[in-house]
């Protein structure tokens, strides 16, 4: 069986769509904390069953022996270690054949402040022995939607990057190479790899600017702040103090070039390029 966790997720329902066109749907398991969210999956002959990061007791029933595990971070941010290592333990337990686990790209050494977590889940992974794939996932282009629809309706787009790049690619694109490391075999089986996932091609925020223009038909441009004064705008905005940090945060990881590396190993392990900045700024306004 494969085993999607947190299969009614954004990025776990793709996952689990890329694996109903490749394996029949007796064989994929949506492995998620509220089973009636995923009633529809049911109907289509996916197995559902109750996986709750902080409930244990339904972790012991989630995993069999032999099973191919995704295990989807959680968006728990500062509180998420716990509810992965119990999710890892609960896979030895039941003797799982590997573990794929959504990390962030180049976990070991980046210094953005949701990094400490997927290392010591890595780190968790990497001791218990089991076989292990780790999608070191980069930057969601989905991430800037906000700052897009800004974009489009003031001709502003607000940050702190500078000229740091961000090598972003589509939940689409991140989707379909879970599928492909999960659905591996033979010399393809991915065990014990650690992919470094990334957009073919990395922008700046002031080239975002000029894409948001491009597609809305009015000029855009890019603000640069100091880091401080772009916090406190998002707070301003309605953000909560500590995502507003949390945000602030990661545009300093974006200029120090974090997470502006284009690896090319996205595109390899999906067999096609990733989506392009442009595609997904047309999406976001509706043009596509
Ligand atoms: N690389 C990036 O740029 C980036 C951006 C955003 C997020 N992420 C990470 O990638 C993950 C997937 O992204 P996404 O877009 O799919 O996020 P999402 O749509 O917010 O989905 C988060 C999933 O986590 C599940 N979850 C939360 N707490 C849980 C628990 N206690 N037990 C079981 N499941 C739990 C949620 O379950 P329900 O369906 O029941 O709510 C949901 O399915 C996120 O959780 C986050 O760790 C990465």
């Amino acid at each position: 069986m494969i085993v999607v966790t947190a299969a009614t997720g954004q990025l776990g329902r793709r996952v689990v769509e890329g694996l109903l066109e490749r394996v029949p749907a007796g064989q994929i398991v949506a492995a998620v904390r509220s089973p009636e969210k995923a009633a529809d999956l049911a109907a289509r002959g996916v197995l559902v069953r109750e996986a709750d990061y902080d409930r244990p007791e339904t972790l012991k029933g989630a995993f069999g022996a032999g099973d191919v595990v995704l295990l989807i971070s959680s968006d728990l941010v500062g509180g998420r270690l716990p509810q992965h290592v119990a999710v890892v333990d609960a896979a030895v337990e039941a003797g799982v054949a590997r573990i794929a686990y959504t990390s962030l790209l180049h976990a070991d050494t980046a210094t953005v402040s949701i990094a400490p977590e997927h290392k010591a889940t890595e780190e968790h992974i990497r001791a218990s022995g089991l076989p292990f794939t780790f999608l070191r996932n980069g930057w969601y282009s989905e991430n800037h939607a906000a700052a897009i629809a800004q974009g489009a309706a003031t001709g502003s787009i607000f940050g702190s990057a500078g000229e740091g790049r961000v090598a972003s690619a589509t939940r689409d694109d991140y989707a379909a190479a879970a599928v492909a490391v999960l659905t591996g075999e033979g010399h393809e089986n991915h065990e014990n790899t650690v992919y470094e996932l990334s957009g073919d091609l990395a922008w700046s925020l002031p080239e975002l600017a000029a894409e948001v223009s491009a597609v809305a038909g009015r000029p855009v441009s890019y603000q640069d702040l100091p880091v401080e004064d772009y916090e406190r705008l998002l707070a301003e905005a309605g953000l909560a103090p500590e995502l507003a940090a949390a945000y602030a945060g990661f545009d300093v990881a974006i200029a120090k070039g974090e997470i502006g590396d284009a690896t090319g190993e996205l595109r390899r392990l999906i067999g096609r390029p990733t989506t392009p900045l442009r595609d997904t700024v047309a999406a976001l306004l509706g043009d596509a």
